[in-house]
């Protein structure tokens, strides 16, 4: 893999560094030939502070073969390891690969640990203290950032222990969440509602359909433009798991409640991504982790229907 956008910089790296070892070549060549006429007490014939003078030696030959000893280091190093420009170097080492190779490492020694959890069903993984514990730290490393330290989300990044699911809140659903990602995609709705004032209408009519102040008069006239959103929120708005459309019914809004955020949304259109994290994290540590986001709604409260 390539860092530079462009072959140009890499051929510009490559020069300045070879240029500047082989200057280095160069300036110890002249160095060597090159003598300053000596006066008959070989010295160069300055004198400073009234009795300082410089001696015309050459250069000591210890001193030359250490130079050289670096100059030829160098090229070895620049041989085998990445240096100049898009070159990888003859081992192929790179940070990145340390890495993954310290990753597999942590990874093996952790499988025993794992492999008591991978046997068992979410349902009881989510019971066990052990697993808790290690899906907890897991979450806080990998999904916090996003879903929050409570895992209650924001604007954006759903709660995770409530019972509303985009994508559905089943052990396989949540699993499939985690494992590949998903990818919510409303388009800009706003050519297909009609005019402004449909918009706001089908808006209303949207914040009806969970018992939200709204104008019932706009929503009477939206109701008959819903037909644009029945597609993908169902023709009741409960939404669909297998489209990741909202339930717009539950008063439970991702992307900010309100006639204003609605119509936002209608004529603007989301997209909201779920990262996969198949790469980043094993199969048994994504088993612990979806039992865990799996008991955060439904270890403490009686078990609800999930969507
Ligand atoms: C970069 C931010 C980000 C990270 C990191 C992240 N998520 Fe998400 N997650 C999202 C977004 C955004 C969505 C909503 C996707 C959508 O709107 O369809 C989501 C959706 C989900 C869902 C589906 C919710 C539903 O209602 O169906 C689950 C489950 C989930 N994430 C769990 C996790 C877990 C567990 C981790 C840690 C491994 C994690 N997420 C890491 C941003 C993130
Ligand atoms: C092509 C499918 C599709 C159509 C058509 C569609 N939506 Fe959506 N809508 C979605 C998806 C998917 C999401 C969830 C976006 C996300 O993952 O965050 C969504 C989200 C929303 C939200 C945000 C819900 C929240 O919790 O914040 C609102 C409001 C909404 N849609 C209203 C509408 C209205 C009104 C229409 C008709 C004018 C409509 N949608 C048409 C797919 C669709």
């Amino acid at each position: 893999m390539s860092d530079f956008t462009s072959n140009f910089w890499s051929v510009y790296v490559t020069a300045i560094t070879l240029g500047g070892i082989i200057a280095c070549l160069l300036l110890l060549w002249i160095a060597s030939r090159k003598k300053v006429v000596a006066t008959t007490d070989n010295t160069t014939g300055h004198v400073w502070d009234g009795d300082l003078t410089e001696m015309n030696n050459p250069l000591p030959l210890w001193w030359v073969g250490l130079f050289i000893i670096t100059v030829v280091f160098g090229l070895c190093y620049l041989a085998f390891y990445p240096g100049l420009g898009n070159f990888a170097g003859k081992l192929g080492w790179s940070t990145s690969g340390e890495y993954d190779k310290e990753i597999a490492k942590a990874n093996k020694e952790l499988e025993p640990l794992y492999a008591r959890f991978t046997s068992m069903k979410v349902e009881e993984v989510a019971k066990d203290p052990q697993a808790t514990a290690i899906g907890e730290r897991l979450f806080m490393n990998n999904c916090a950032q996003c879903h929050g330290s409570d895992a209650r989300g924001s604007k954006g990044f759903p709660n995770l222990t409530d019972a509303d699911w985009l994508h559905g809140g089943t052990p396989e659903k949540i699993t499939e969440t985690l494992t590949a990602g998903r990818m919510g995609n409303m388009p800009p709705m706003a050519a297909a509602v009609g005019t402004a004032d449909d918009v706001k209408n089908v808006a209303n009519y949207v914040l009806s359909l969970s018992g939200s102040p709204h104008d019932s008069l706009r929503a009477s006239l939206g109701k008959a433009k819903f037909g644009a959103c029945a597609a993908c929120h169902g023709a009741d708005g409960k939404g669909n798991p297998a489209l990741g459309s909202a339930n717009l019914t539950d008063d439970i809004w991702l992307h900010g409640w309100g006639e204003a955020a609605i119509i936002n949304i209608i004529n603007n259109g989301k997209t909201n991504q779920m990262p996969a994290q198949a790469e980043k994290l094993t199969a048994a540590q994504i088993h612990v982790l979806a039992s865990y986001v799996w008991g955060l709604s439904n270890n403490q409260a009686p078990a609800k229907a999930a969507q």
